[in-house]
């Protein structure tokens, strides 16, 4: 399947609903806050570079990272559920460190308890390299609000 990838300049308002229903897709298993349009467009204004991935038409994953001078820093990634295991995600991992702006040095924060997600940075060559304490709200089981520990893990181009 041949992916096309897109960047998100502006506000647009039928790719950003599309970006929110990946986002919950993805990610509304973990029991995360779910981003709403006003995450998006607060991410585009803070100059948050959001790239997202096109196959035939239909948006099918989207990256959203900062692009700094010693390091780049994924602040998401997601890839709706029916597309996952296809290569969309890595094929964005690789879009992002061939970018002119990125410097070899690519840091994500992901919850410990997101095996997936830590499968898939290792598998990209990511290493634990922290972990930041009680960073990340989820509804547990009962619903009520719970925090928890997130690796820090990184990306260094050879
Ligand atoms: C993590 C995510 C972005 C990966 O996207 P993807 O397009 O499915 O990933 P790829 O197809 O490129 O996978 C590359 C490799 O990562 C690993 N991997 C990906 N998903 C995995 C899973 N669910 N279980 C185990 N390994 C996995 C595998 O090694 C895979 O290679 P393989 O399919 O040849 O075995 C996607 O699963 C997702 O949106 N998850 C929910 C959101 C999330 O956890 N985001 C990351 C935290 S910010």
């Amino acid at each position: 399947m041949k992916n096309n990838i897109c960047i998100l300049k502006e506000f647009k308002e039928g790719i950003i609903d599309q970006l929110v229903n990946i986002y919950y897709s993805s990610f509304n298993k973990f029991n995360f806050r779910i981003w709403s349009s006003q995450d998006f467009i607060d991410l585009i204004n803070n100059g948050t570079n959001i790239f997202y991935s096109l196959s035939q038409n239909k948006i099918t994953g989207f990256v959203a990272v900062s692009f700094n001078e010693e390091f780049s820093e994924i602040i998401s990634i997601a890839v709706e559920n029916d597309y996952q295991r296809r290569g969309i995600g890595s094929n964005l991992l690789n879009y992002i460190i061939n970018r002119p702006d990125f410097v070899g040095n690519l840091i994500i924060d992901v919850a410990i308890n997101n095996e997936e997600g830590i499968k898939f940075y290792e598998s990209f060559g990511f290493k634990i390299i922290g972990k930041r304490k009680k960073y990340y709200l989820i509804k547990n089981v009962k619903g009520k609000i719970i925090k928890v520990d997130a690796h820090i893990m990184q990306f260094l181009l050879r």
